[in-house]
């Protein structure tokens, strides 16, 4: 799902100012008086006012880049489902925001299920996936009448066939497949497929098994595929390629069982700009590769264009996103570096030590000034890999200042802990001027609430 993003400046200073970083900023986003504000809200007064460390996200962005792949997949082709993948950010607001937007949902999780149902999520727009569905996420599945099951094991399929057929009832399915291409952010590898967790692969002809068995199975409906090819992706062509791949299967799916496929899901992918260089392509494109080269594909095979889906996670909220933290202490090591402590880390950011991500950061007080040193921004955890921005060109950091982190509104709370019982942060959703809490700072209270001794 992650892999290193963010294109590394080099570690000299850059003198970029925050009006040079708007590529990776909410749209919204501007200097007033020398000060980051984001959807005409001072990032200096909400720190102050709503304390830190603090996940920023603007709403408009949000809305923006759904209704940018509601725009451009449907105007190749009317049919086509933009599912949010609610790993990358999930809350109830975002849920609602999906809705209104006349999006679906995907849940990867009875977590994330839970969310879609607590918010009056339209449950056939949703879908479940997961490479290990328990038999409670499954009834889940089946008590709030989700739309489609991404099906990813044989195991499963029984399962939930038994507790579909068990209850009167006939579930829609889709089936991963791994088609053997894998993106490289930008390239694509063959990989022959057989290596991943995820889904059936087409060689050895365990895909065709798996759709036999759900076309024969009581309590299944099968509707069609999917597949995810990875993210972070930049190549377009990555996408065209699995497409040839996946579309052929289709083919010959028709051919052994007379069955059509009637949904083709290709799944989520699209990069970011993480780092001021980073050039993502655009969601226009996107649309006009996928849903075009399905539509060529299949007019190329033979078969009828299915309905279509694509899961966009990080593309949606990632530059949405920002999160603020207010600089401890600034301890220079002569010719070694300087290091920037915040009151947050890898409890709220896990991907720079996961994935070695990179990202832009600015001082919000600061916002206009150029960024006349390099400093690592290291978080306050027992963990000398507690890295928040490795590196990072900046401007002068005093203690008391609000540092804001760019394009954190991807995989950063979604992934958060409570790491040395740190309490989780915040999130604020800033629209038309405003800031409202989305989800509160976790307490104290809240880390005990659970533990019994
Ligand atoms: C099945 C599936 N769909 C969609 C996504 C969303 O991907 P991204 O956030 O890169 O768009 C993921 C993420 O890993 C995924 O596993």
């Amino acid at each position: 799902m992650g892999k290193p993003t963010g294109t590394r400046p080099p570690a000299v200073p850059d003198s970029k100012t925050a009006h040079d970083l708007m590529s990776v900023l909410p749209m919204t986003a501007e200097v007033c008086d020398g000060r980051l504000c984001i959807g005409g809200v001072d990032m200096t007064e909400l720190a102050r006012e709503a304390g830190t460390a603090l996940y920023v996200m603007d709403e408009a962005t949000i809305r923006h880049r759904l209704s940018e792949y509601v725009k451009w997949t449907r105007y190749h082709w009317p049919d086509v489902d933009v599912v949010y993948a609610g790993k990358a950010f999930l809350s109830l607001d975002v849920v609602r925001i999906v809705e209104e937007e006349g999006c679906c949902l995907l849940c990867a999780s009875g977590g994330e299920l839970a969310y879609a149902v607590a918010a009056g999520f339209p449950m056939e727009r949703a879908q479940m996936h997961g490479n290990n569905k328990t038999d409670a996420e499954l009834a889940d599945c089946l008590d709030a009448g989700i739309g489609r099951v991404v099906v990813d094991n044989f195991e499963e399929m029984e399962r939930l066939s038994a507790m579909a057929a068990g209850r009167g009832v006939t579930q829609k399915v889709l089936i991963r497949v791994t088609p053997g291409v894998e993106a490289d952010t930008h390239d694509f590898i063959m990989t022959g497929a057989e290596d991943s967790k995820f889904g059936f692969g087409l060689n050895q002809g365990l895909a065709m098994r798996a759709v036999k068995r759900a076309i024969e199975l009581p309590g299944l409906d099968f509707d069609g595929l999917h597949m995810h090819i990875g993210s972070q992706i930049f190549a377009l062509h990555s996408f065209a390629k699995a497409i040839e791949v996946i579309v052929a299967f289709m083919r010959e799916i028709e051919n052994e069982t007379g069955v059509a496929v009637r949904m083709l899901d290709v799944g989520g992918g699209l990069g970011v700009a993480y780092g001021a260089p980073d050039e993502p392509s655009t969601v226009k494109d996107f649309g006009k590769v996928v849903v075009d080269g399905i539509k060529e594909e299949c007019e190329r095979h033979g078969i009828d264009v299915p309905r279509m889906a694509v899961e966009p996670g990080r593309s949606i909220v990632a530059n949405a996103g920002v999160t603020l933290y207010t600089v401890g202490s600034v301890k220079e090591i002569p010719d070694v570096r300087t290091y920037v402590s915040v009151d947050g880390g890898m409890s709220d950011n896990i991907r720079t030590s996961l994935y070695d991500a990179h990202y832009e950061a600015l001082i919000a007080n600061k916002a206009d000034q150029p960024r006349e040193m390099v400093a690592t921004v290291a978080g306050k955890h027992c963990e000398s890999g507690d890295i928040v921005v490795r590196d990072a060109p900046l401007q002068c950091p005093e203690p008391g200042d609000v540092l804001c982190v760019c394009a954190t509104g991807g995989y950063c709370q979604s992934m958060a802990s409570n790491y040395n019982k740190q309490v989780r942060p915040g999130v604020v959703f800033i629209r038309d001027g405003e800031w409202r809490w989305a989800v509160r700072r976790e307490t104290y209270e809240d880390l005990l609430r659970c533990d019994l001794g």
